[in-house]
């Protein structure tokens, strides 16, 4: 999951780099560098540092009286080779100046077959990379390129420089990228010619890209580019627009973008939905997503990661009552290298933010060969899981920057709320009655958010007890334990804090004995149905000296020693309580990890979209 940015054109290539790393650094963060060429030398000047791309922007001096417009630039998430300035990139090795996102698998073997043995710099397969494009440059690059990249086994994206052996050889002041799964999109526009890993990074130019394809070679010239596939024919790339603009990509006066994101919620759920209701009924029609595709289904598959897989089960909570079809959901991860049953009788759906989860793009993959009709839930438009699934739905979360996801989250559940009441028709399994109810309850659900965001105090209180935490328990039942176990990652993954999602009723077969005084135990509580249970639970963790942050729906009435902190949500019906349950558990994790001084949108050893097995 690194970030990568290339450009050539006419403005100076060093501080522009720089400022695109800084907004793709939530890629990922270990180390950062770049290259940049020199207009008048034509020699190459690499600048890397560990750490953060702050730290890369202090040695910018160092290129002070340097005139470059042409250079490629990367952020580094460690894969292999461990955390240090040498293996940061871009890497260099004889005439190759190249920078890599993605695994080369068979690096071993080529280490053999070339020879590198005692010739490495770096614990990097990205350098052994280079050594192979090395290998083949006789002075023609794409000639190189074509012959090196039939070595690798996995995934890549790779932006490479040539170094010009003496002022005979044709100038090579061209930047040369291609690409295997890891995601890198391009444009070309009145500045020059840029190519990154998303859009964000050069949204400061233009909203207009397109997505590189697979096996091609793009070759940036001064303001030209060009693309041709691996037997040189050329090809017209087709260019999208994205509808946000740099302030979108930016903090917006909060102080972090993740803060900034959950405070979106209320709007982007709203925008998300609005063009998806027609006659207060749902409609995929501006999807191209036809209703026969939800027809005679056996079985429905959802195939997702981390927060995307618990938007999933909030999901089969949802439908599965409603449709009485199996829904199954699916650790990508686990999925890919199984043996589904799985037909044509299947709808498989990719749950992603990103749309570049290796493991949920594999798990699609395994899905299409295996016969099913495939449906994607994705924020970026465009994006690899986009553009091979049968059909796409696509959320308007805008970018989501913080690591931790939130506003993707809660979008991804109204959407998969939409497709559900569409599945729901489709199988006279929903009267359209039944219907509209359902969708004016939906378009409910950003003001039962925001009176959440519009009352944070009693959630800031709750923190403070937590702050001090090492470990901490969520339990609930039905949608409740979905919700706790997305509020158990949000809450680990940017405090640190050691915590664990349980059913509530399972608690007591074995969990309960680390419940001990004062263990911090956030109780989610709003599912109707199953209330009075998890209420016996919450007696059974009190009973051991629990510390109860208790999440439940106002007015309803408990012990008041039942908890020793009680937040609240709006009444509502049991599948829309997982909104402002979510806000709620957003927060917590926000000011937790906020108050512990810590990173919160870019938590340690994480990337916001993982492109790596
Ligand atoms: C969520 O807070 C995490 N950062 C992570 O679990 C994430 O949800 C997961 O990696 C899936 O990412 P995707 O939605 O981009 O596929």
């Amino acid at each position: 999951m690194c970030g990568i940015i290339g450009y050539n054109g006419n403005l100076q290539a060093p501080g522009l780099l720089i400022e695109g790393l800084e907004r793709l650094e939530y890629r990922g963060y270990d180390s950062a560098g770049i290259a940049v060429k020199d207009t008048k030398t034509s020699s190459f000047h690499v600048i890397k540092t560990v750490g953060k791309v702050a730290e890369l922007k202090n040695r910018l001096p160092e290129l002070d009286g340097i005139s470059s417009t042409c250079g490629i630039g990367h952020t580094r998430w460690a894969t292999h080779g461990g955390v240090c300035e040498v293996n940061a990139h871009p890497h260099t090795f004889g005439r190759v100046v190249l920078l890599h996102n993605g695994i080369i698998e068979n690096h071993r073997e080529l280490v053999e077959k070339f020879g590198l043995k005692g010739k490495l710099k770096t614990q990097t397969d990205t350098e052994i990379a280079a050594a192979v494009f090395d290998a083949y440059y006789q002075g023609n690059p794409k000639e190189a390129i074509r012959k090196a990249v039939k070595e690798f086994i996995g995934t890549y994206a790779f932006c490479i420089m040539f170094v010009e052996e003496d002022e005979a050889e044709a100038s090579t002041d061209e930047i040369y990228a291609i690409r295997s799964v890891s995601p890198l999109v391009a444009t070309l526009c009145d500045d020059g010619a840029f190519i990154s890993s998303d859009i964000t990074a050069l949204i400061k130019y233009t909203n207009k890209y397109f997505v590189v394809p697979e096996n091609h070679i793009v070759t940036l010239g001064k303001n030209t580019m060009t693309i041709e596939d691996m037997r040189g024919h050329k090809f017209t790339p087709e260019y999208l627009t994205v509808n946000w603009d740099i302030s979108a990509a930016q903090k917006g006066g909060y102080k972090h973008y993740m803060m900034k994101e959950i405070m979106e919620q209320p709007d982007v759920i709203a925008a998300t939905i609005h063009g998806r209701i027609s006659d207060g009924l749902p409609s995929l029609a501006n999807d191209n997503v036809p209703d026969d595709i939800f027809k005679g289904l056996h079985s429905i598959q959802i195939v997702a990661c981390g927060t995307a897989m618990h938007a999933g089960m909030v999901f089969k909570a949802m439908i599965e009552p409603i449709l009485r079809v199996p829904v199954t959901v699916n650790i990508a991860s686990e999925y890919r290298y199984q043996d589904p049953i799985v037909d044509e009788h299947t709808l498989v759906i990719a749950i992603s933010q990103s749309g570049e989860t290796i493991d949920t793009l594999e798990a699609l993959r395994l899905s299409k060969r295996y016969g099913a009709t495939t449906l994607a839930v994705v924020n970026v438009q465009g994006s690899s899981i986009a553009r091979e699934s049968d059909y796409v739905v696509y959320t308007y979360a805008g970018p989501e920057i913080a690591v931790a996801s939130t506003k993707a989250y809660t979008v991804q559940i109204a959407t998969l709320y939409l497709i559900g009441c569409r599945i729901a028709l489709a199988n006279k399994k929903m009267t359209q009655k039944a219907a509209k109810q359902f969708i004016r309850n939906l378009e409910q659900v950003s003001a039962h958010i925001k009176s959440i965001l519009d009352n944070q105090e009693p959630i800031k209180k709750a923190t403070k007890y937590l702050k001090k935490a090492t470990d901490a328990f969520f339990i609930g039942r039905g949608n409740d334990y979905a919700l706790s176990l997305e509020g158990s990652l949000k809450l680990k993954e940017i405090s640190y804090i050691h915590a664990e999602a349980y059913a509530a009723g399972e608690l007591k077969h074995g969990t309960i004995a680390l419940i001990t005084e004062g263990v911090p135990v956030i109780a989610v509580a709003t599912q109707r149905t199953v209330f009075s249970k998890t209420i016996s639970n919450i007696r059974e963790v009190n009973a051991r000296g629990a510390y109860v942050i208790l999440i439940m729906e106002e007015q309803t009435v408990v012990d008041k020693d039942l908890c020793k902190i009680k937040l609240t949500i709006p009444e509502t019906e049991d599948v829309f309580s997982v909104f402002p349950t979510s806000a709620i558990l957003q927060l917590i994790a926000y000011y937790s990890a906020d108050a512990r001084g810590l990173d919160v949108d870019m938590p340690r050893n994480l990337a916001k979209s993982v492109t790596v097995e």
